[in-house]
């Protein structure tokens, strides 16, 4: 009895040290989660340049004027990172130069109340404040105070403040907006970045601001597969050992979410598909992260294939056939794509094992066609090779193994097969 129990033991710590001591795919996991703020920016330079050229008088002169840019733009096309990283990089220049400016990132999501932004503020500016509690404007006040004291400048962003206007309402927009230019001052020490999903939540300005706003605004659009590909080539070298991803798996995520190709053109989207490819690829013990970790990862991170379940439902037999040939092709070569030529080789062979007479080409295309209108594959005619031009194909979501056998049910089904 005893022993079985130091064996128990023994066994338990076996496990632990093993999958403690076990090899990872990832150099630095952390840097592919959200709150990193990575060193440089591919495809932002433009931004970040605009943001430079409105805030250079911090510089150049000082006290001169109270900036104030809007940055609007989708779902994960950079808004934070890129006023993050100016902000990081712009005070650390200045600082150099004997600057000394400040900056601060409130997130108006999390302090949703007039209240709780402005003294997180004054906590970012590390501003001493008396424990009793002080009315917005006392706040507000000492961080002025506290600024002209210390001869500081600050450039304060608010995030998510189209969240902060629809909840907080527009005394308290004007309040953060207007307040400092109400303020008699000759050096001006607080600038602003606002960030938004769209301008929507302007109205809520009086017009002069608005439209001043409007004229500063620096707008990001969704990222193009090319532009997702150079920025997760990036991100991954930073978080994997070399060779553990290789470009056609990059291709493959930034395919799926360049807005080009449909997709919503989301880094943040693109970046969780790779880190979560990357988990699945450690805990299956892989020395790689291969195409069908990122169908995983894809799956688990969108509600796709569901949906594609769905709208093959009743789809005719040939259809479904074709499908299923496609599916097949992508399993067994493990590419991204497969040519429309090879696909009607393995829809011929499956009909044969069916017993059903192979459709015509015409028909055959007109049903890729209709599986790419309905989301279930994507298709493109391939540059002009060699050959001539041909139809690719692929499907992004996945695992492909269920997919599989839920498209061949339903195939059997239609047959009328009743399989044990
Ligand atoms: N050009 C880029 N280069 C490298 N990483 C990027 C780039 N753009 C965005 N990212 C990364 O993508 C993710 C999403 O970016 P970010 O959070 O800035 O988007 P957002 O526009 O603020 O989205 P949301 O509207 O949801 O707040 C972050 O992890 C960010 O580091
Ligand atoms: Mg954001």
């Amino acid at each position: 009895m005893v022993f079985t129990m130091i064996d128990d033991k023994i066994s338990t710590w076996k496990i632990i040290e093993e999958e403690l001591s076990r090899p990872t795919l990832f150099k630095s996991r952390e840097s592919l989660t959200p709150e990193y703020v990575p060193d440089t920016l591919p495809h932002r330079e433009n931004e970040i340049k605009a943001l430079v050229s409105a805030f250079k008088h911090l510089i150049t002169s000082p006290g001169s004027i109270s900036q104030r840019v809007l940055i609007i733009g989708g779902v994960g096309t950079g808004k934070t990172v890129t006023a993050r990283v100016f902000g990081r990089d712009f005070t650390r220049i200045a600082r150099l130069r004997g600057y000394n400016i400040r900056y601060v990132h409130v997130n108006c999501h999390r302090n949703r109340t007039l209240y709780n932004v402005v003294a997180d503020i004054a906590k970012q500016l590390e501003i001493p404040l008396p424990p009793r509690g002080l009315s917005v404007k006392e706040m507000y006040d000492a961080i002025l105070g506290y600024l002209e004291d210390h001869d500081l400048y600050a450039i304060i962003t608010l995030d998510e403040f189209h969240y902060f206007a629809s909840i907080a309402g527009s005394d308290a927009v004007y309040f953060i907006v207007r307040t400092y230019d109400d303020i008699e001052t000759s050096i001006k020490r607080l600038n602003f970045i606002f960030i938004s999903l769209d301008t929507s939540k302007l109205s809520l300005l009086d017009s002069s601001t608005e439209s001043y706003l409007l004229r500063h605004m620096i707008k990001l659009k969704p990222y193009t597969s090319k532009e997702l590909y150079d920025i997760l080539k990036y991100r991954a070298s930073q978080a994997f050992y070399e060779g553990v991803v290789d470009d056609e798996v990059l291709r493959f995520i930034a395919e799926y979410e360049g807005s080009d190709r449909g997709g919503g053109g989301n880094a943040r989207h693109a970046i969780e598909i790779l880190l979560l490819a990357g988990d699945i690829a450690d805990s299956e013990g892989s020395t790689k992260i291969n195409l069908e970790h990122v169908r995983k990862a894809i799956m688990r991170t969108s509600r796709e294939i569901i949906n594609v379940s769905e709208s093959i439902l009743y789809s005719p037999l040939h259809e479904l056939i074709l499908l299923w040939a496609i599916i097949r092709l992508l399993r067994r070569t493990g590419k991204p794509y497969v040519k429309m030529g090879e696909v009607e080789k393995e829809y011929e062979v499956l009909c044969e094992v069916l017993g059903e007479e192979p459709r015509r080409h015409t028909q055959i295309y007109e049903y890729v066609m209709n599986l790419k209108k309905a989301g279930v594959i994507d298709a493109r005619t391939s540059g002009k090779g060699l050959r001539g031009r041909t139809t690719l194909i692929s499907i992004h979501y996945g695992p492909l193994d269920l997919f599989e056998k839920h498209v061949e049910d339903l195939v059997y089904r239609k047959l009328g097969v009743v399989r044990r």
